[in-house]
């Protein structure tokens, strides 16, 4: 899990993003507002920053923060696919800069959400609370190889089959309640790895558990179209990635927009009807130094990618 409090990636992130005085800058996802503090003191008392979470309490807590920055902050509770409508309802025509940092914040972590293996009270996984079936609920209803499709699609879980099978097995029994419970039922089924690994058996189960009750894929590639609609010309937009299926629906929505051809390799003419929108500012993914991974292990995984908008669209 990334049970992550310092904002990763902070400084390659804000050269990139290189944001100006009195510019509008658009956080898809505000978490504890570490980033969106950074981007209130480049933006300044004349400019803007809007506030997008789906949890109200780390919303909450990010627009308290921010708004100690100085600039002036609008927030909007929900799921950044819907960012146009957020938009609309805060007043924001376009956006100079928007940073989407995917994954997980602190706050989600503390116990009675079912977010991390120790917990004992809740199976909800719900970042937002408010709306959609908890973890449990899917999971004492998800048909066997559908679980096992989501157990090795999202999180190359080994043994995916025999962990749902026990999963199945398990709820007959008596109805899954808690995440300890899931996260006991994993590590009963799943191949024991080779050597000493210090990782939870149950990680990536509990990640792909939370990934599929809260569409995390889905959402994103609903966001990136609304993200680049919403930008100026000029806007700049940068995207933190901690899973590899997140990361690949980014490196390929850049390319897509920036022009490269998605054609069958070897095809006589190009027909994906490319578009040149974006320039990408990172030719290569931009990965946190060693020095952040020592101070901050979960940073490891983490991908950054940006973009800058070059032409009107949608046209
Ligand atoms: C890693 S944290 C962001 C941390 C933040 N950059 C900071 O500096 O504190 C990710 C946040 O994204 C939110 N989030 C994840 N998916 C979302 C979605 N589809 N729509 C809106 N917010 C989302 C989570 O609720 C969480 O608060």
């Amino acid at each position: 899990m990334d049970e992550r409090h310092a904002p990763v990636l902070m400084e390659e992130t804000f050269d990139l993003l290189r944001l100006q005085p009195g510019e509008t800058y658009v956080d898809l996802t505000a978490g504890l507002g570490g980033h969106a503090s950074r981007a209130a003191r480049e933006v300044g008392p004349e400019g803007l920053v809007a506030l997008i979470d789906r949890d109200a309490e780390s919303l909450r807590q990010a627009t308290e923060r921010v708004a100690r920055e100085g600039a002036p902050v609008r927030a909007a509770h929900g799921n950044y696919a819907d960012l146009g409508e957020h938009l609309d309802a805060l007043g924001i025509a376009t956006a100079d800069a928007v940073l989407a940092d995917l994954g997980l914040c602190a706050v989600q972590l503390e116990a009675g959400r079912g977010m991390s293996f120790r917990d004992e009270t809740s199976l909800d996984m719900r970042m937002d609370r408010s709306t959609g079936m908890t973890a449990a609920e899917y999971l004492n209803d998800v048909d066997e190889a559908e679980l096992a499709r989501v157990l090795r699609e999202y999180g190359d879980q080994p043994g995916a089959g025999r962990v749902a099978r026990a999963v199945v097995a398990a709820r007959s029994r008596e109805p899954i309640r808690t995440a300890a419970q899931f996260a006991a039922i994993v590590a009963g089924a799943a191949p024991r790895p080779a050597g000493r690994s210090r990782t939870h058996p149950a990680t990536q189960a509990m990640m792909s558990l939370r990934m599929v009750v809260n569409a995390e894929l889905p959402s994103l590639e609903r966001m990136l179209p609304a993200a680049l609609a919403r930008l100026r010309v000029g806007g700049r937009m940068a995207f933190i990635a901690f899973h590899s299926g997140e990361a690949r629906i980014v490196k390929t929505y850049i390319d897509r927009m920036r022009g490269k051809c998605q054609c069958e390799p070897g095809a006589l003419d190009c027909r994906c009807g490319r578009e040149r929108v974006l320039e990408s500012l990172t030719p290569r993914a931009v990965k946190p130094s060693a020095a952040e991974v020592s101070w901050s292990p979960l940073s490891r995984s983490a991908v950054l990618r940006a973009a800058v908008k070059v032409a009107v669209w949608p046209t």
